[in-house]
């Protein structure tokens, strides 16, 4: 199987902060943005490995600026890291000021999706080659994220976490 660049995956969902997708602050609801990484996420998945993919793991999100209706808000997805089925996505969501062009981020996610066919049984994804500094970073990373998933879904022996372990060492 072809290995593939993490920019073949490249997503951007833009929409704005509708008033009934908002919280009692006027704010935008965590469970709509959660929602719209998870959509973003699913299409980087899906166009790295041209399969079928559902989500596996919503391994991290943090909501670290409030999001105001009537905000534009980008949902950028990109696969990170590939495995044997399974493929970690990194969610980045801006608000965009179309009148002054300024962007800065609000949040950002970490999924784990996994290829799978009809019947749901995982199958092969290709292999990722990271190319820009952050995709080398983020793919380095990915193993101890997908060890510290797994442990916590008592799915690994912490023991077994060999990537995890290297940091206290
Ligand atoms: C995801 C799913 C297909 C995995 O099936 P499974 O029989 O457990 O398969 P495996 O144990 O072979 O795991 C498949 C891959 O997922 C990874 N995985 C499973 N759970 C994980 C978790 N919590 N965190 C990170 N990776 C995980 C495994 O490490 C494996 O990765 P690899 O092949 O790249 O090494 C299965 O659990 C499922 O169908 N879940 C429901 C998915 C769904 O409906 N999502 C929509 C939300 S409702």
């Amino acid at each position: 199987m072809k290995s593939k660049k993490p920019s073949t995956s490249y997503t951007v969902q833009t929409d704005i902060v509708l008033p009934s997708e908002t919280n009692s602050l006027n704010h935008l609801f965590g469970g709509e943005l959660l929602s719209r990484m998870d959509r973003a996420a699913s299409i980087a998945a899906r166009r790295h490995c041209n399969q079928i993919v559902v989500t596996a793991s919503v391994n991290h999100v943090s909501f670290s600026k409030p999001i105001p209706q009537n905000s534009v808000v980008s949902v950028v997805a990109k696969v990170s890291r590939a495995f044997k089925t399974s493929m970690e996505v990194i969610i980045d969501v801006f608000i965009e000021n179309p009148e002054t062009e300024q962007k800065e981020q609000a949040n950002q996610g970490i999924y784990t999706f996994v290829a799978v066919d009809n019947s749901m049984k995982p199958v092969a994804v290709p292999a990722i080659i990271p190319e820009t500094k952050e995709e080398q970073l983020r793919f380095k990373a990915a193993l101890r994220r997908k060890q510290l998933s797994l442990v916590l879904a008592g799915r690994l022996d912490p023991k077994d976490a060999t990537a995890l372990k290297a940091i206290f060492e």
